[in-house]
């Protein structure tokens, strides 16, 4: 199976691209970025541009869509102007990947969407439940989140007009190796991972979740909680709950250091079981 990963050579997008070739698939790292590899394994295109997206996705199976920029620079002098510009990017890219996918006739798009749809950083409102899952109401607070709310719903237009199966990762905040060595000063500071209930997800882990992906018996729009089960504090959970303020509603009781993010649907419905933890590495 040829394999196209959008923004293959991002952080994400290399990782995803050792596992996919790893695994025995064929990829085709397509980027908006200047490619310094070139060959048959490399596409040049700008998403945003559906022509380019239309060219760069010919020929593939299935395709990997990570391409996006993140949340604007909080120090940018006319943040409406970035947070429109990040909104118009990631909404435009998306469309024009799955409209390419159509074109081509591709069945199969995983995709990242972003934990931050159901509310991180919760500065307008705290969560509806915990832990974070699939129920919980899609209320994204920044313009990056609903850039990724945007893609959920295109995913379902796709799913319901053109018969394709789109699988949304909803990824937590990607971590590996050489940022548990920077959880000590995170620990000090107690407050540094409010936004997000103190949760990540290893980076093979990650990789690993789009892998499944592609081959999941899975019909139609689909979106999946991607988190670590644990949470990235030293403090148990009922800790980080008390940190809260109390009165948000716990769906089930939760492990000592379990996390206030919930990937049960990812596990059922892809076999993703995560094998990284920061608690298996040296911090200290
Ligand atoms: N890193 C995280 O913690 C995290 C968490 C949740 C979701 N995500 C999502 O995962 C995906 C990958 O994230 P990442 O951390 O690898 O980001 P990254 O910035 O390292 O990589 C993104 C890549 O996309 C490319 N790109 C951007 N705009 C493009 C365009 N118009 N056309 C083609 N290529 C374009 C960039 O050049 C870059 O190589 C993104 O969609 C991101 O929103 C990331």
């Amino acid at each position: 199976m040829q394999v196209a990963v959008t923004g293959g050579l991002g952080r994400i997008g290399r990782a995803v691209g050792a596992e996919l070739a790893g695994h025995g698939f064929e990829t085709v790292l397509v980027d908006v970025a200047p490619m310094r590899e070139q060959g048959p394994g490399y596409r040049r295109a700008d998403l945003r541009e559906l022509w380019q997206a239309v060219d760069a996705l010919d020929g593939v199976d299935a395709v990997v869509h990570l391409a996006a920029t993140g949340v604007p620079d909080s120090h940018t002098v006319h943040p409406e102007l970035a947070e429109g510009a990040t909104y118009t990017a990631n909404a435009t890219s998306t469309y024009n990947v799955f409209q390419a996918a159509a074109v081509h006739g591709i069945e199969r798009v995983v995709w990242a969407s972003s934990e931050t749809v159901l509310g991180p950083p919760f500065r307008i409102g705290g969560p509806a439940h915990l832990p974070l899952d699939e129920a919980h109401p899609v209320r994204p607070e920044t313009t990056y989140a609903l850039s990724k709310a945007t893609g959920e719903g295109l995913a379902r237009y796709f799913a319901h007009c053109r018969a394709m199966t789109l699988v949304a990762l909803r990824f937590s905040v990607v971590m590996d190796r050489t940022d548990y060595t920077a959880l000590p000063e995170y620990w000090a500071e107690p407050e540094r991972g409010r936004w997000n209930l103190w949760s990540y997800v290893d980076l093979d882990d990650v990789a690993l979740s789009c892998r499944l992906a592609l081959t999941a018996e899975l019909v139609g729009a689909t979106a999946l909680t991607v988190a670590a089960p644990d949470t990235l504090s030293d403090r148990p959970t009922a800790e980080l709950l008390d940190a809260l303020g109390g009165g948000v509603k716990l769906t089930r009781p939760l492990g000592t250091f379990e996390s206030l993010q919930c990937s049960a649907k990812a596990r059922e419905l892809l076999g993703w079981r995560p094998t990284r933890s920061w608690r298996d590495v040296s911090v200290s």
